[in-house]
């Protein structure tokens, strides 16, 4: 017999009954809590993250962070980076040196794209998200099989694409918000990291860092996440002759992760008001790149986001559809904006 708790779970997916006890997430609850400022009127389609909001005899819906307004063409391109990378480069848009193949391509495919590129390289399926499935740093020929391997089983299909391009360093990375015509937020992100005290190894600096009541677990969808210490984090720790037990310097910072998506328990800044002016132009001009899409989060890589962004100093690696806006709300250090509201203008225009 089932235990009660996998009878609840499946219980979502019956047409009777329907009960949703997935949590939304913290972006949706921002949208939600200004919604209800405004005195929308709100209904849950139950059993879907789908919510429909009434405002001045308007009905308009949305899911997740995506406004129905988004086309079905803004949302393929966003979710292909290779589509993605395409528009931008035809738009003039500085992206990382790269090529889009798939593991049903020849070895010797593989291998000119291989050696065409300078290394190191990150490895990502074209259709991926959250820093999964991506291998940063590699440096050799097997390594580079591994990466590709991985991303195709996270496709789960020898035909879809993966993406593999020069790794961009020297680069600090940054989240823009943007509408098509507004930039609403930036953050920096910085990948999970811990700062030494001198005397606390990693592991226990980790579960310091953890215990900020503001990190939650993904099945929360939280704004900030707790770091997971997993077998990835251990490798890459071990390309730098580190491990679980190393005690880090006082103030030292150790970068735990190649990636720096919030997911994989990044940090964020808020930087909206410190970056140069090119930066905003640059975010709108990838957005205009992309038809149909009318909110996205553009992954802006540059070397100094203060300084006005030229070839060679800047790139912009994907723009997401559905980003999380809960990052401009709660971001770990600096000022909250409001996302939800803007999220509400998109949606219905001037409030
Ligand atoms: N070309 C690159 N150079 C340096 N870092 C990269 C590059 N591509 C990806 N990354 C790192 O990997 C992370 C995830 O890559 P991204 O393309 O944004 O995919 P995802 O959809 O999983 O967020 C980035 O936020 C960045 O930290
Ligand atoms: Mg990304």
């Amino acid at each position: 017999m089932k235990k009660e708790a996998d009878l609840k779970f499946y219980k979502r997916y019956t047409p009777n009954g329907l009960v949703d006890d997935r949590p939304i997430t913290s972006s949706t609850r921002l949208i939600l809590r200004e919604a209800k400022n405004l005195g929308m009127e709100i209904k849950h389609l139950i059993g879907t993250n789908v919510f429909k909001l009434k405002y001045r005899g308007e009905e308009k819906d949305f899911h997740f962070q995506n406004p129905s307004c988004n086309s079905a063409t803004g949302m393929y391109i966003a979710n292909s980076k290779r589509a993605t990378r395409n528009l931008l480069q035809n738009n003039k848009i500085c992206i990382p040196t790269g090529y889009a193949l798939k593991m049903s391509d020849s070895s010797n495919q593989k291998k000119e794209v291989y050696d065409s590129l300078k290394k190191p390289l990150v490895v990502k399926p074209d259709r991926g998200s959250q820093g999964k499935a991506i291998t940063v740093g590699v440096r050799n020929f097997s390594e580079y099989l591994k990466a590709l391997r991985k991303a195709a089983n996270y496709s789960k299909d020898r035909e879809a694409w993966i993406v593999v391009e020069e790794q961009l360093i020297g680069y600090r990375e940054y989240r823009v918000l943007t509408t098509r015509d507004k930039v609403i937020g930036v953050i920096k992100r910085i990948p999970a990291n811990v700062i030494g005290d001198g005397v606390s190894n990693i592991r226990k600096l980790i579960k310091i860092k953890n215990s900020d009541p503001r990190r939650g677990e993904a099945k929360d969808h939280p704004p900030l996440f707790k770091i997971e210490m997993d077998d990835e984090m251990k490798e890459f720790l071990k390309k730098k002759d580190l491990n679980w037990k190393s005690i880090p310097l006082k103030g030292q910072r150790i970068l735990l992760r190649g990636v720096s998506n919030i997911s994989m328990g990044g940090d964020s800044i808020d930087y909206t008001d410190k970056v140069h002016a090119s930066v905003r132009e640059l975010s709108l001009k990838a957005m205009n790149s992309i038809p149909g899409l009318e909110l996205g989060g553009v992954d802006f890589m540059s070397k100094d986001i203060t300084t006005k962004q030229k070839p060679g100093t800047y790139a912009i690696i994907e723009v997401n559809n559905s980003p999380g806006i809960d990052i401009h709300d709660y971001p770990f250090i600096g000022i909250k904006r409001n996302a939800g509201l803007e999220f509400l203008r998109v949606m219905f225009g001037e409030l």
